[in-house]
């Protein structure tokens, strides 16, 4: 969906928004306030907003300038006991939540997706002043697929069906998918509300209850949202959602004995130290993880749509994508052509004010994030690979770096292997499929893939070699909620949105029972 939306608005096309989003898009143009009030900065737990039980907070940034904005609650791991607390009381026998009709819960995500809906504008402003990300970006991208995620979830659960068994004897036997319990989620800053929704959608529709972190960078939206979760009428305690840093309040929750399966999405690093945590007590978990995705261009391709295609694929969102197309893989024979033109793209990527309505690309989230992006680059330089435009930072003022293009780029170059989550395209070039089929499997990530070409059978040969959870062809970064997403390898396990998601909040029960008397 986000190429849907965002390939058209950069060719000057327009966008069409998906179906299940189609309301948003009726809405008038919006009015943008560049400094939107930030309303909520404290916990919510049990439906209310409480300060952290130390009183402690940390800063918020706006990255495009470096100011604060925010002070935020520092949820500690006494509040995280708190939050499960609130989430065990909900999900217990004879709750509301326990005997709310199935229909009723999905009800309640439609009403929550109406009210992210009625307040549109102010989110995406408040995305983008805490994210960077460019405001047509969060109100034509993140609002509306957050809006669709939901909707989708909302149909869910009356539909969870179990199963009669053929079971052999006088006995009657069936299955029922049951709720988890208390489920743990951690999200990370660069879809703050996507991500968000993605967590809440599944929790929902199977029945869980939920103890969600924000990122420490990102806040402010989820905070927003927690305000319309009640709004919505959610009863207490079944999402509650903290803001505050990872080792302490995410690690908290992972550890904690009454959550029974944590969702993540974030680093590789991180999710092998939740994995680990997990497997402890045997907690379910899901990662979604790091990349570092083909995109292979052959040479019967339709080259504008490979060339803007394959920019968007890298650049969208900053290039802050755990399935950004970051290693390009271009046929021998339209290499050069591919890379002139892929350069004079970039040349003209507008680089400012995410309020902007011309920009295209915001700040990185943090001086961090630049700086290893800044890092990476010099690495490529140094280990020859040809930079052909960008490489350096913008200004000194929040953290913007150029749009950046390397081709000569080696399969064992840092840039090739390891994830950027910036700016910065690296074009490799090959001659045969069976060639890049291997040197496109060559990584420990295994999260996306794409491949432009006209030709079917290639296109399915190649989709079929392809060691990635998704595999987009002739297109890229499609994500329809009804598409499962998740990675092979060390970029994760499990999958999100779509039915396939559904299992990994669920326990299935067996239910077996003596019948007595026979039919004769
Ligand atoms: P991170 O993995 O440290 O942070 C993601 C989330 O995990 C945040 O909410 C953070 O507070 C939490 N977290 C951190 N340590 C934790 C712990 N020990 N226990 C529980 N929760 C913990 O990612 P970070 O440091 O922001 O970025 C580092 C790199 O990770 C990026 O440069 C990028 O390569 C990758 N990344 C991938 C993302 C994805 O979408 N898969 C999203 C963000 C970052
Ligand atoms: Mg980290």
């Amino acid at each position: 969906m986000f190429s849907k939306l965002l390939c058209r608005q950069v060719v000057n096309h327009g966008f069409r928004l998906t179906t299940r989003a189609a309301s948003a898009s009726t809405q008038k143009k919006p009015v943008v306030e560049r400094k939107p009030d930030v309303k909520y900065q404290k916990l919510f737990i049990n439906n209310e907003f409480v300060d952290s039980s130390n009183r402690s907070t940390f800063e918020v940034i706006n990255p495009a300038t470096g100011d604060v904005i925010a002070e935020v609650a520092d949820g500690s791991e006494k509040d995280v006991d708190k939050a499960v607390k609130a989430a065990k009381d909900a999900f217990r026998l004879g709750s509301e939540w326990r005997r709310m009709d199935p229909a009723a819960r999905g009800a309640l995500l439609y009403k929550l997706a109406d009210l992210i809906e009625r307040d549109r504008a102010y989110i995406a402003a408040l995305e983008t002043y805490n994210n960077g990300k460019p405001f047509k970006d969060s109100y034509n991208v993140d609002i509306p697929h957050s809006i669709a995620v939901l909707r989708y979830y909302a149909g869910w659960p009356d539909k969870m069906n179990g199963k009669v068994l053929p079971i052999s004897g006088d006995f009657f036997a069936y299955t029922r998918r049951e709720p988890i319990g208390i489920v743990g989620q951690i999200i990370p800053w660069n879809f703050p509300l996507i991500l968000l929704c993605w967590k809440i959608g599944p929790s929902v529709a199977t029945g869980c209850t939920t103890v969600i972190k924000l990122d420490e960078h990102t806040p402010l939206t989820g905070l927003y949202t927690a305000k319309l979760i009640a709004e919505a009428g959610f009863p207490p305690g079944v999402i509650n959602i903290l803001s505050g840093d990872g080792p302490h309040c995410g690690g908290s929750i992972v550890r904690h004995p009454d959550v029974a399966k944590v969702a993540f999405t974030g680093s590789t690093q991180v999710g092998k130290i939740i994995g680990a945590e997990a497997a402890k007590m045997v907690k379910r978990t899901t990662l979604e993880l790091g990349g570092k995705s083909p995109n292979i261009v052959f040479a019967d391709c339709d080259l504008d749509t490979a060339v803007e295609m394959s920019h968007f694929a890298l650049f969208f969102n900053q290039g802050q994508c755990c399935c950004a197309g970051s290693r390009t893989y271009v046929e021998e024979k339209i290499y050069d052509e591919f890379v002139q033109r892929s350069v004079e793209r970039t040349k003209q990527r507008k680089v400012g004010d995410p309020f902007d309505e011309s920009t295209e690309q915001g700040p990185q989230i943090s001086h961090e994030q630049m700086d290893k992006i800044l890092d990476l680059i010099d690495s490529g330089k140094r280990a020859g690979a040809k930079l052909l435009v960008g490489g350096e930072r913008v200004g000194d003022k929040g953290f913007f770096v150029q749009p950046t293009v390397f081709c000569d780029v080696n399969d064992d170059h840092r840039i090739a292997r390891e994830e950027i989550f910036g700016p910065v395209m690296q074009i490799l070039k090959f001659k045969t499929t069976d060639e890049v089929i291997e040197r496109a499997n060559d990584t420990d990530y295994g999260l996306a893939a794409s491949v432009f070409t006209k030709d079917l059978d290639k296109a399915i040969v190649v989709s079929n070699g392809l060691r990635a959870g998704s595999v987009w062809v002739n297109t890229y970064d499609n994500f329809d909620p009804v598409a499962p997403f998740g990675g092979f390898k060390q970029s994760g396990l499990g999958r999100e949105k779509s039915e396939y998601s559904l299992d990994s909040y669920t326990e299935t029960k067996c239910v077996t029972m003596k019948i007595s008397q026979r039919n004769s």
